[in-house]
């Protein structure tokens, strides 16, 4: 059953962006649809342009029909949801241009505001200010952050320290859309409800860890963003290290927001920050050239507007060291790439071997076990365990066989990452976004490694678009004696 939400104006900064028509909007029309969203809970938009109503509307509507699910959109209940819909024109560096919104919200003064910016990170700090100037600020706002939050440590504390000036620490939900990936959060479920994986989480049980994030997908026209961060800034130090941190934690002491986020910045601030050394032994750094996707022929990197020149990687693999008890010795190899084979993201938890194998003499062999939580485009997780194949043959012979640990769905339709989250943000429960001092940490140890690609202490790899990323990525893992998941 849905519960209503309580009564707020959520205002999308960059409301006509690609993220806002992609994600916010559809997340928004979900909740809405499924009750989630208080009737008179408005949705305004921000935009340059000068746009009439009708057209904003119209516009919305053609977006929504666009990027959601197939069969999803339904004229009925967009006549609906576009009651909430409200465009206001204001250029975001420029304060003075806030006065229609001033207008809009004044009409409401004491309901929840919500500020979603969903802008480049350079907005972020004149929005916030002139918020504050217009006096739009009330204790009952907050303000949303869209990653990445700066490119850098320095440029991140900069951004925060802007934003912090106006809102406190509590208004503020910097988001990282894969803690809202149900699948994600039943890392949480599976580590900390079931006995059984209590004593093998560690380093005298696990070998290792491999954490993917492949994208089939290129650049799709975000040349002017993705050329500015690459691999490493839009995927690693965020996405994937908070995959990390939930696979890593120690258990918090309740869900609590506070609880959670102490657990993941102690793993943060373990991370064993690399020297040049490692750098060249640990890191891999890529660029796709011309191949093929989905059966197309695809461009390379290079030939994208405006990036022949480019420096930027689009595959990143990295073996991260924990340096903790728990995690002593235990290598947690991440790997994200633009332009793969296939989509997939998964967690693969790699157990050691058995000590010691009665049926190796006798033409058994043994695979380890292994929990493969996959995140896309399925969403399960299996753990793989030895089994006897039946029969009567005189030696015994093994196989290995999924337990699959899948929860039965019990909605028709499974929320989209962004619909959690934007709930969690009305409900005003901050568990699933970051705290300054995690964002921080990450990028703390991201640059090191983003000052040594820049000093090109490892060469820039390539790899064919289509494929499994460099080989340089299957020679970062064998060095251990080890193979990714998929080989
Ligand atoms: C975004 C990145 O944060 O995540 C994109 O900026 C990337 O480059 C996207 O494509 C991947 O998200 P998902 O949920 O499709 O894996």
């Amino acid at each position: 059953m849905s519960e209503l939400s309580n009564l707020c104006d959520v205002i999308i900064f960059g409301g006509h962006g690609d993220l806002a028509f992609r994600k916010l909007m559809p997340a928004l029309y979900h909740l809405c649809n499924d009750g989630y969203l208080n009737h008179s809970s408005r949705i305004l938009s921000t935009t340059r342009a000068s746009i009439t109503q009708e057209e904003h509307i119209a516009l919305v509507k053609v977006k929504l029909q666009e990027f959601l699910a197939l069969g999803q959109f339904d004229e009925t209940k967009f006549e609906t949801f576009k009651e909430r819909l409200q465009v206001v024109t204001l250029d975001l560096g420029k304060e003075e241009s806030y006065s229609e919104l001033n207008t809009l919200l004044g009409e409401h003064p004491d309901r929840d505001r919500i500020s979603y910016l969903s802008t480049s990170p350079d907005f972020f700090g004149a929005i916030c200010k002139a918020l504050s100037g217009w006096n739009l600020i009330t204790p009952q706002s907050r303000v949303v952050l869209e990653k990445p939050i700066g490119r850098d440590l320095d440029s991140s504390r900069a951004i925060n320290v802007e934003v912090l000036k106006y809102f406190e620490e509590s208004q503020v939900y910097r988001i990282d859309h894969y803690l809202g990936k149900d699948t994600v959060q039943n890392i949480m479920a599976l580590r900390f409800s079931n006995r059984i994986f209590m004593p093998l989480w560690d380093a005298s049980n696990i070998d290792h860890v491999q954490i993917t994030v492949a994208e089939a997908v290129g650049v799709e026209g975000r040349w002017g963003y993705y050329d500015d961060y690459g691999a490493m800034r839009d995927m690693i130090q965020n996405h994937l290290m908070q995959l990390l941190c939930l696979i890593a934690m120690e258990p918090p002491c309740s869900l609590e927001a506070d609880s959670v986020r102490d657990e993941k910045v102690k793993v943060l601030r373990s991370l064993r920050p690399m020297s040049a050394a490692d750098i060249q032994l640990k890191t891999v750094r890529a660029q796709y050239t011309k191949g093929s996707s989905n059966g197309e022929i695809v461009p390379g990197y290079k030939e994208g507007e405006g990036v022949e020149h480019s420096n930027t990687e689009t595959y990143a693999a990295i073996r991260v060291d924990i340096d903790n008890w728990r995690w002593n010795g235990v290598p947690f190899y991440l790997r994200s790439g633009k332009r793969m084979r296939s989509r997939n993201s998964e967690i693969v938890i790699h157990f050691k071997s058995i000590p010691y194998s009665i049926f190796a003499n006798k033409g058994s062999c043994i695979s380890e076990n292994k929990l493969v939580i996959s995140l896309q485009p399925k969403e399960s997780i299996e753990l793989k365990l030895m089994n006897k194949i039946p029969g009567l043959s005189e030696q015994m012979r093994l196989q290995q066989v999924d337990l699959e640990l899948n929860s039965p769905m019990n909605e028709e339709r499974k929320p989209e990452a962004y619909e959690r989250l934007m709930l969690d943000v009305i409900r005003s429960n901050p568990t699933l976004f970051m705290r300054l001092d995690e964002v921080e940490a990450a990028w703390k140890w991201a640059d090191i490694i983003l000052q040594g690609w820049h000093e090109n202490i490892i060469p820039m790899k390539s790899y064919q678009a289509g494929t499994d990323g460099p080989t340089a990525a299957v020679e970062l893992i064998a060095r251990d004696s080890r193979s990714w998941h998929d080989e």
